[in-house]
C-alpha cells in the first residue's frame, strides 16, 4: 500500500474527510472532490426516506469509485462492496483511507477495473455509479487529469456505464444530469425510480430489468444525511 506521502506526490496535497462516523476518506485538496451527489446515491440506492420500501442490498459494485467514498457509506450501512476504478492512483488512494476506516473495513474490495472492460466478474445486488458525464467536445475539460478524467466522458460515456451495470446487477442506481438521463437507451431495461437533486439538472435514477413504470419520488436529504450520519449539511454537487 503507498503511503501519504507517496499519494500525495499523485495526487498533490490531500485532505482528510469525514463522510460519516468510523470513515476517513482522503481526497486531493486541488482537484476532484465530492460533494452531496455522493450522499444522494448512497440514500437513494439503500432507499432512505422512499415513499415505498426499497429492497436492502447485501453486495454492491461501483462503477468508477475514486476516492470511495459512495462504497465506504454503503459499507457502513451493511453493504458488501466491489469498488472498481480505472485509475489505479484513486484505488492506491482508496486502499489508505480504508485503512483508517473501521466503520468499513472487510466490507470494500477495491480493484482496477475499466467499465468498458470489466473481463469476469460475478453480480451483486446493486450497482451504484456517479460516472464523468461533461462531454468533452461541448466544453472546458479540467486542467487537472485527474479531474478531466473524473468530470469529463473521456474514458467511456454514461451510457458505458449503465451498459457494463446492467450486466452485473437487476437494480442499478446512477446519479447524473438530466440531459444524460434523457439520452440514455436502455434495451431490456426500465427507470424504476427517478428523483432529483434540488438544483434540478441532477438526477438519480434506478433501473430495472425488463418493461415497467417509473415511480417518481422526491429526495429528502435531510433524512439521508441524518440516517447516514452525515456530519455536514448543503455541500454543492459539482
Ligand atoms: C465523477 S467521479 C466519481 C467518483 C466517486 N464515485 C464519487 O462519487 O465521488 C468518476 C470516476 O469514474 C472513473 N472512471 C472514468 N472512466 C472510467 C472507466 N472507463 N472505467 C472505470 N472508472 C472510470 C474516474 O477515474 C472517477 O474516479
Amino acid at each position: 500500500m503507498l503511503n501519504r506521502g507517496e499519494l500525495e506526490s499523485l495526487f498533490g496535497a490531500l485532505t482528510e474527510e469525514t463522510p460519516a462516523p468510523g470513515l476517513r476518506i482522503f481526497q486531493p485538496q486541488r482537484g476532484y472532490r465530492y460533494g452531496v451527489e455522493v450522499y444522494a446515491l448512497a440514500g437513494f440506492a439503500l432507499g432512505i426516506g422512499a415513499p415505498l420500501e426499497v429492497p436492502r442490498p447485501k453486495t454492491a459494485i461501483e462503477l468508477g469509485s475514486g476516492s470511495g467514498v459512495v462504497s465506504f457509506l454503503l459499507a457502513r450501512e451493511g453493504v458488501a462492496v466491489r469498488a472498481w476504478d480505472r485509475d489505479p492512483g484513486w484505488i492506491e488512494l482508496a486502499r489508505l483511507s480504508l485503512a483508517r476506516s473501521p466503520a468499513a473495513t472487510g466490507a470494500v474490495r477495491l480493484s482496477v477495473r475499466d467499465v468498458r472492460d470489466v473481463g469476469r466478474a460475478g453480480g451483486a445486488d446493486l450497482v451504484v455509479c456517479n460516472p464523468p458525464w461533461f462531454d468533452p467536445a461541448e466544453g472546458p475539460v479540467a486542467p487537472d487529469p485527474r479531474k478531466a478524467e473524473a468530470r469529463s466522458m473521456l474514458h467511456g460515456t454514461v451510457q458505458d456505464f449503465v451498459n457494463t451495470a446492467l450486466t452485473l446487477a437487476s437494480r442499478v442506481c446512477v446519479v447524473t444530469r438530466a440531459e444524460r438521463l434523457a439520452k440514455l437507451s436502455l434495451p431490456g431495461a426500465h427507470v424504476a425510480r427517478r428523483a432529483w437533486l434540488p438544483s434540478g439538472g441532477i438526477g438519480l435514477v434506478e433501473l430495472r430489468p425488463g418493461e415497467g413504470s417509473t415511480r417518481e419520488e422526491s429526495l429528502d436529504l435531510e433524512a439521508i444525511y441524518a440516517a447516514l450520519r452525515a456530519p455536514w449539511r448543503g455541500v454543492r454537487a459539482r
